[in-house]
């Protein structure tokens, strides 16, 4: 190993110490992000208006910017709106907060900047990490968001996880462990100094496999990252086309300077 890969080595180990200690031993799963991807996004829409819009509003969001994904008007007016017939409308919901506040415990909020609020890896974590509670008001908890209010709406297409808990001796064998787990983990300080690492395990099947299920998320979350800032992909796509006008320009202009120094040197 040179020094080099050494030392990057060790970045890397200070950086995943960091942001192990600052999410308080929970270890996210990172969001595949897509930001330009359009088919992704579409999909993710579609995910969003089936699966989210019941209880969640998106009330910066108009049904007609959807056209910034390739879709037509037409198609948004098929095959995305169920709750309005106005394309210009906002994502709104018919539930009201009160009533919503009384079903659920808590208001499910607006989910327009969400993806600003939490994080993309956050948001996927979430949606990963529902488990069965018998314990809890809607039978649902999750490891990421411990005691929320919202079920796991997504539970048909996911299938139903249990939560796995192991008792480690010190913190350090725990963390160890939770890092091979490779996926969601949580650290937590157990009794007499013992600590357990929480993870998931699936106890049955949904309509979906695990990857798909795991594409469906990172599509639904490509959206919601989409939505909570709809301009950033025009900024993406000018800055590309700036830097490759960019390029062009550098071409004819080193072109230019060799043919006017060429009798000098
Ligand atoms: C049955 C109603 C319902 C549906 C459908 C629903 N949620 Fe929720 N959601 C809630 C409630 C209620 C809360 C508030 C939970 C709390 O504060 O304990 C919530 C909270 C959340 C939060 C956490 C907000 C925060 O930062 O505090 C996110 C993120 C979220 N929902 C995303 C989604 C997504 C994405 C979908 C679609 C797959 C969805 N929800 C579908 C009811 C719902």
């Amino acid at each position: 190993m040179t020094a080099f890969t050494r030392w990057i080595g060790v970045i890397l180990l200070v950086a995943a110490g960091g942001a192990f200690a600052a999410e308080t031993g929970l270890r996210l799963e990172p969001a595949p992000g897509r930001r330009l991807d359009n088919e992704s996004l579409q999909r993710g829409a579609r995910n969003f208006v089936n699966y989210c819009l019941t209880c969640h509003s998106a009330q910066y969001m108009r049904y007609n910017r959807l056209t910034d994904l390739g879709l037509t008007e037409q198609q948004i007016n098929d095959n995305l709106m169920f709750a309005t017939d106005k394309i210009g409308s906002t994502m709104t919901v018919a539930m009201g907060n009160a009533d919503a506040a009384a079903w659920f415990g808590a208001p499910p909020p607006d989910l327009s900047v969400e993806a600003r609020v939490r994080g993309a890896d956050w948001l996927y974590s979430y949606l990963n990490a529902f488990y069965r509670d018998d314990k809890a008001p809607s039978g649902w908890n999750n490891l990421v968001f411990p005691n929320v209010a919202m079920p796991h709406v997504l539970w048909s297409v996911q299938g139903v996880n249990k939560l796995v808990e192991t008792e480690y001796e010190d913190r350090e064998k725990a963390e160890a462990a939770a890092i091979a787990v490779k996926s969601l983990a949580k650290v937590e300080r157990a009794g007499d100094g013992k600590y357990v690492v929480k993870t998931l395990a699936q106890e049955s099947p949904g309509s979906l496999s695990a990857v798909e299920y795991e594409a469906f998320v990172a599509d639904l979350v490509n959206f919601l990252g989409y939505m909570a800032e709809p301009a950033r992909n025009q900024r993406i796509n000018f800055g590309i086309g700036a830097l490759i006008f960019l390029g062009i320009l550098f071409a004819f202009a080193y072109a230019l300077k060799r043919n006017y120094w060429k009798d000098i040197h």
